[in-house]
């Protein structure tokens, strides 16, 4: 799968989030090393800390259908956001992979990191 399907797939899906409390709309897409894709939206809660990043909702999606491994994140967000701490951890469970961070409000520009460059030292047992 080429790097704007998997885009296209963290902006669309961006348009399903939940957010009326932060009006803050993360998409996030996974694509799995054979090219399958899944994807997560952030769905908050009156009570705010119940909230559930997009990052993690696309993680939950791929493992509830199987898959564990991944080549690539794409999170479509104003602005283009970096992953937070704990997404980074939960991401970094899966191993190694790239993450791709686009920006909604610059023509969806792009820019790529390596997930253990976002996260140095995560926690492992
Ligand atoms: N959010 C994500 O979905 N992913 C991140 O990596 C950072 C933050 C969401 C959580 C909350 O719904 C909103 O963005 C504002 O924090």
């Amino acid at each position: 799968m080429d790097d704007d399907t998997l885009i296209q797939a963290a902006i669309a899906v961006r348009e399903r989030a939940y957010a009326p409390y932060s009006n803050f709309r993360v998409g996030s897409a996974l694509v799995t090393p054979d090219g399958q894709l899944f994807v997560g939206c952030n769905v908050e809660n009156a009570s705010y800390g119940l909230a559930i990043c997009a990052e993690r909702a696309a993680i939950c999606a791929a493992v509830a259908a199987g898959h564990q491994q991944f080549a690539a994140v794409a999170v479509a967000s104003s602005g283009g956001v970096s992953p937070c701490g704990a997404c980074r951890q939960v991401l970094m469970e899966f191993g190694d992979m790239s993450v791709i961070l686009v920006d909604v409000d610059q023509e969806h520009a792009v820019r790529r990191h390596a997930l253990s460059e976002l996260l140095p030292h995560g926690f492992s047992l």
